[in-house]
């Protein structure tokens, strides 16, 4: 029997700029998979109504979103490039996975908890429903791998459970019409619909913190603008952040042990590394021993080198908002083909009458 084709999915919500968290911990991703595998890059503007549903400039956000991916040297003619909510295949998805997913899974995300706060009664269902929408974003090009930053971990665990749950309700008819694919999990063989998806969180840095503090993660939504370098930053802002990033007062280590309790000292070299495609290990024989004095320019000088170029090449993109327009129209027109061959093998297995 056949196994899944590779098949590489992810996606980025339009809200805010995006930082240089999303870029190590997402976008440089993208790109250097799009050489191996058959990518689906995805802007999900759906996803963005869960916090706050009315957005003055939701879609100057998702232009601005699709210019950073094709800046960041995705191409839209390789891959497909297309926003969510032109294939309404995901929502019909969703759905269906809502009423696969259980509450009490919802309740357990951690996402979930940190966005609802203290009011959870006056979250929105969407919020809750969130996990459920994403696990239908990926499953319905039943896409065998994910690269992500460490926060989406919990939410790519609970896909893997919506697929293993549909793969058992339906077991039956799955294998009655003949729609299962082998697939190997962990020592075992198992036969099912939807592969379980595997994560792609790697590299040299997996969760970039806040400059100004190096347990907070590097947010689109932090107050201070200090606590992040915009993908839109000039040379110069991204200097002073880095100049004004919280360090402590020791000379950088020369080993990763050194790092330890030092989670400021471990973000900047992490960042070093990542930005220059190598690990922290190499990074600390270069710099270990120096002080910050002298290892924080070389950081801006290596940011600006590799985050300037993108930053302009976006506002080129951006000037042309009729050609990013026409990029997701013609991704989508793809996307809808693959994810409807889904959706009318899903239908069948339930039993909704499709036509
Ligand atoms: P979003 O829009 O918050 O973030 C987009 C990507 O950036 C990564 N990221 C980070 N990585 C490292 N360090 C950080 N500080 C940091 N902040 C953000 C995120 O992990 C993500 O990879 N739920 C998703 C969007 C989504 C999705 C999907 C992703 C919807 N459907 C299907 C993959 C597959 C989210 O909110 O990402």
């Amino acid at each position: 029997m056949s196994e899944f084709k590779e098949l590489v999915f992810s996606g980025v919500q339009p809200t805010g700029n995006l930082h240089l968290g999303n870029y190590l911990g997402a976008l440089q991703k993208f790109v250097a998979l799009q050489d191996s595998h058959e990518c689906i890059y995805c802007v999900v503007d759906l996803h963005s109504l869960t916090a706050t549903m009315a957005h003055d400039d939701l879609a100057d956000q998702t232009r601005s979103i699709t210019a950073a991916f094709l800046a960041s040297g995705i191409d839209p003619k390789k891959n497909i490039v297309f926003n969510q909510s032109q294939v309404l295949q995901h929502a019909e998805l969703a759905w269906i996975f809502n009423c696969v997913a259980r509450i009490g899974w919802m309740n357990r995300m951690t996402q979930f908890k940190d966005k609802a706060g203290k009011d959870r009664e006056n979250a929105s269902l969407g919020l809750l429903a969130y996990p459920s929408l994403m696990a239908a974003d990926i499953l319905v090009y039943r896409a065998t791998h994910v690269p992500v930053g460490d926060d989406q971990k919990q939410h790519l665990e609970l896909t893997r459970d919506i697929a293993q749950k549909f793969n058992n309700d339906f077991s039956r008819r799955i294998a009655e019409l003949g729609y299962g694919v082998d697939m190997e999990v962990g020592e075992e063989k198992v036969n099912g619909f939807f592969p379980l998806t595997e994560p792609l969180i790697d590299g040299a840095i997996t969760r970039v913190m806040s400059l100004r503090d190096g347990s907070k993660k590097m947010s689109k939504s932090d107050p201070s603008d200090l606590s992040r370098i915009n993908l839109t930053d000039e040379a110069d802002a991204i200097a002073k952040k880095i100049k004004k990033a919280k360090t402590d007062p020791e000379p950088l280590p020369s080993e990763l042990g050194g790092l330890i309790e030092r989670p400021e000292a471990q973000n900047l070299v992490g960042i070093y590394a990542a930005l220059s495609g190598t690990t922290s290990t190499s990074v600390l024989t270069e710099f270990g021993g120096r002080q910050f004095s002298e290892f924080k320019p070389a950081l801006a000088e290596l940011a600006v080198e590799k985050l300037a170029p993108i930053a302009g090449e976006m506002r080129r993109i951006l000037a042309d908002p009729a050609y990013i327009d026409g990029v997701l129209r013609e991704g989508s027109g793809r996307a809808r083909e693959k994810a409807e061959a889904t959706m009318k093998m899903v239908r069948e297995i339930i039993g909704l009458i499709d036509g």
